[in-house]
């Protein structure tokens, strides 16, 4: 990413508050459903709530992410249902909310041929800042994403980098109280997108912004944020604390250096019900004395022992198309239900880094 590292932070302009604790939600949705002409359906029914501090909207591509964003805006009307942002009703207060809400856009839509500072600037008055106050403020925002060096060149000019970092300025500048940042990491490299996450963590500890980040990569939101709101082909998989879907599950990982296959065969003649995983077995706790069963057998086979572990739960299991171990809340058998009746593919997360969501056929 070209450009200098991000700079310090902003200081809050006098009389601006950071979000109301009071506030139980920023955003809340019932029953919300979207459908395009062409009878295709982007959002289905959703029914998610979102309290203060900084959530990640993941799901695959096509899942709905921008189409709710742009319906919290009020710049799409929703079939049927209705959505509230900091209180607001969508349809009925647009205005007032967009006055309230920084918006990164997922895509590019930045004009050419004028200087970071015109643009933010002119950003800030549109959210109704009066023109020093804009002015100030769009020089702290472009401060703040590390593009004050640069800020008199034409945004045309820019690295994809810093034209990422322009759109999350013109969002800050408005002083919002809330931030819908679609995408933010989009086509940056692994060195930008780290330097993106940082900024968005520090925009939520240091000023009290609430932020929604939409993703398909779960490796980035987990890093990033206190909870995560999960969706597939416009229904809600599951709405949760990042510490919640990481829980210890109830389930145990064995693994053996040689004899894998016998061991799963002895554990079968136990009652129990070992699936193979990587180079392991995963075995559903079946009471108390699952552990034991398992190293009674290892220890009967005679068998070089590796690991024997309760597993925790990974953040990109929400979207594998695995049993859910009993006990553990979901969602996701219903919509996977739903989700083979309709043309979608199932969804299925990859395990290498920068997890990424992606429907498979
Ligand atoms: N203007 C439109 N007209 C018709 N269909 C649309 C329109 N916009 C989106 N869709 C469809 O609605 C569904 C949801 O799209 P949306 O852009 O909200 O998903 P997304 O989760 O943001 O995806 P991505 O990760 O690719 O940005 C997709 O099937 C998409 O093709
Ligand atoms: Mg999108």
């Amino acid at each position: 990413m070209a450009g200098q590292s991000p700079g310090t932070a902003i200081a809050r302009p006098p009389g601006a508050q950071p979000a109301d604790p009071g506030d139980a939600f920023v955003l809340e949705t019932t029953a919300l459903t979207k459908q395009y002409p062409g009878r295709v359906t982007a959002l289905d029914g959703l029914t998610v709530q979102v309290t203060p501090g900084i959530t990640g909207l993941v799901g695959a591509n096509g899942a709905g992410k921008s189409t709710l964003i742009k319906i919290l805006l009020g710049l799409l009307e929703p079939t049927k249902g209705r959505a509230r942002v900091l209180g607001l009703d969508c349809q009925l207060d647009a205005s007032r909310i967009r006055a309230l809400v920084g918006y990164m856009p997922e895509h590019d839509c930045l004009p050419p041929d004028v200087t970071a500072t015109e643009f933010v600037t002119h950003m800030a008055r549109m959210s109704g800042l009066p023109a020093v106050a804009a002015k100030e403020r769009a020089a702290e925002s472009l401060r703040h994403v590390g593009l004050h060096e640069e800020r008199y060149r034409q945004v045309g000019t820019y690295s994809t980098g810093m034209k990422q970092r322009v759109k999350l300025a013109q969002a800050l500048a408005g002083d919002p109280r809330l931030l819908l940042l679609d995408e933010p990491t989009n086509g940056l490299d692994p060195a930008g997108r780290g330097a993106m996450l940082e900024l968005i963590a520090r925009i939520g500890a240091e000023f009290g912004i609430s932020v929604v980040v939409a993703s398909h990569l779960l490796g980035e939101i987990e890093q990033i944020c206190d909870h995560l709101v999960a969706i597939e082909a416009g229904r809600l998989l599951r709405s949760d604390t990042i510490g919640s879907f990481t829980q210890s599950s109830q389930v145990l990982l064995v693994e053996v250096e040689t004899g894998t296959a016998e061991l799963a065969d002895a554990l079968r003649c136990d009652g129990l019900d070992p699936r193979p995983a990587g180079r392991g077995l995963l075995v559903p706790m079946d009471g108390d004395t699952t552990c034991d069963v398992i190293r009674d057998a290892v220890a009967g086979l005679g068998l070089p022992l590796a690991r024997l572990e309760q597993r925790r739960h990974r953040l990109e299991e929400i979207f594998r198309d695995e049993p859910v171990p009993a006990g553990q809340p979901s969602t996701r058998a219903s919509t996977r239900a739903s989700t083979r009746a309709s043309t979608r593919a199932s969804t299925r997360a990859s395990t290498r880094a920068g997890t990424e969501v992606s429907h498979v056929s």
